[in-house]
């Protein structure tokens, strides 16, 4: 597959660009070319016309995840294709080659505008609102600090956000005053999407001003309906952001259609780039559009500052906050490489997978633990993610016992899954604890039997 820098550069002079990515004979003498075919197998091509066992099969081969354990940690952090990782090797060693490689070759933006172009038509909006970040926590902080919030605002949020909304979210309330309403969503009891719509419309004074909710909490994995909870934000005035950390490379991704103002991911957990990369959102068409001062940019006085930050006026209003500094180039452009990789394999066949993987995990803990287990996660088509999130003990508030099943399954029975913990009502004043399992396209059926039956014959010592 031609990697964008390669298109890019055959418009232009590819026979510059070989030469100096050493792809060409005079690299190969200087001994890149020999550096850079580090390929440890030889990559399989995607076949679509292939049955789906033997397909996933392919997409599988593309990883190099150690066969001596099962990773099922994804939404912490994913695991780089091969093909992605070999790229991603020979772009460090063209800048380590030549430092600026990238920007002799692509221009002054090392390529950026172009990447950015790429990304918004895989992600459902234009090339002004999409930019590279370096992870969901770093977009969530350009928008709440970008955002002029004043004393007494209220921000919405749900009981199960992450500490990387959270964080920022504190330091709003302390250093301007800003109020944040927290919103009890539906756990064991959510049956329709119109229950987290309703508990967030129970909550909006004349003072709210935004709501902020994960797409798919991190505790329990719960896919909530994010075009609602923005129609209702929408239809109340009030600003939508969204931490959608566990979506891009989970399930197909369409800004516009979402409807939210600002939605930001990230590119290392389930898009399986490379660390430290994400992208972000920021709704630049349509009505209301909100104001956003630049916090983390270094073109503020060439993009912004002449026309008074009047978005109105800026046409590629997104550009400036995507550079901040020297950037990490070689990471931006693998975590390009992965969103094209993901294209070649169907962003919809992949969430069609890994949420039928999900789903069978969740049928499976069912008949191995019986109805006395706690399922967090509903097995329900629209609320399913490829987080599950459930807890087989009596006690669900022992930390201790679900921490040391964690450690015990990854030493001795191979599969590497993590805890979560959290109030299960708004008002609980004692943790609820969970064994959060992540499902990918680099799983198959097996591995999941594998992982409930180690749970259970675990679960059984642990009694
Ligand atoms: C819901 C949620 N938001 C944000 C983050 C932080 O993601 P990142 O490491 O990409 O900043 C995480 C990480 O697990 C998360 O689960």
């Amino acid at each position: 597959m031609q990697t964008t820098i390669e298109r890019h550069i055959e418009n232009k002079d590819r026979r510059n660009f070989l030469k100096l990515a050493g792809l060409a004979a005079a690299g190969g003498a200087i001994g890149l070319n020999t550096a850079c075919q580090s390929t440890i197998k030889k990559v399989p091509s995607i076949d679509h016309a292939l049955s789906d066992k033997s397909f996933w099969k392919r997409v599988q081969e593309q990883f190099i995840l150690d066969p001596d354990q099962t990773y099922m940690n994804i939404g912490t952090t994913g695991a780089m294709p091969l093909k992605v990782l070999d790229n991603y090797d020979r772009y460090n060693r063209v800048v380590a080659r030549h430092p600026m490689g990238f920007s002799d070759e692509l221009g002054w933006d090392f390529g950026l505008i172009k990447q950015r172009e790429q990304l918004s038509m895989q992600f459902g909006c234009t090339k002004d609102e999409i930019i590279i970040t370096r992870n969901t926590t770093d977009g969530l902080n350009t928008v709440l600090f970008g955002l002029p919030f004043e004393r007494g605002d209220e921000i919405l949020i749900t009981h199960h956000e992450h500490v990387s909304a959270l964080s920022p979210l504190h330091v709003l309330k302390d250093r301007f005053g800003v109020v944040l309403r927290e919103v009890e969503i539906p756990v064991l009891d959510l049956e329709h999407g119109d229950q987290v719509v309703e508990a967030f419309k129970k909550n909006i004074t004349p003072k709210s001003r935004a709501i902020l909710f994960s797409h798919i909490p991190y505790k329990t994995g719960v896919r909530l309906p994010a075009r609602a909870i923005c129609k209702l934000a929408q239809e109340n005035g009030l600003i939508s952001i969204v931490d959608g950390a566990h979506c891009a490379g989970m399930i197909e991704l369409d800004f516009r259609e979402t409807g939210c103002d600002f939605y930001t991911a990230s590119g290392h957990k389930w898009q399986c780039g490379p660390g430290a990369t994400g992208i972000l959102y920021i709704r630049n068409h349509g009505e209301n559009l909100p104001l956003l001062w630049p916090q983390n940019s270094c073109l503020y006085q060439y993009i912004s500052q002449p026309v008074n930050n009047d978005r109105k006026q800026i046409s590629d209003f997104s550009s400036q906050f995507g550079l901040r500094g020297q950037e990490n180039y070689p990471a931006m452009q693998a975590l390009l490489d992965a969103c094209d990789l993901w294209e070649e394999i169907g962003r919809d066949r992949i969430e069609g997978y890994i949420c039928g993987l999900s789903s069978y995990l969740k049928k499976s803990i069912k008949q191995s633990f019986g109805s006395s287990a706690l399922l967090f996660s509903p097995d329900i088509p629209e609320f399913t993610s490829g987080l599950t999130s459930f807890n087989p003990f009596k006690d669900v508030n022992d930390q201790k016992m679900i921490e040391d099943f964690v450690d015990r399954l990854k030493k001795e029975m191979g599969y590497v899954i993590r805890s979560t913990e959290f109030h299960l009502h708004k008002e609980d004043t004692k943790n609820s604890h969970a064994l959060r399992i992540s499902t990918h396209l680099f799983h198959d059926y097996a591995q999941i039997d594998g992982v409930v039956d180690a749970m259970h014959r675990l679960y059984k010592k642990m009694q």
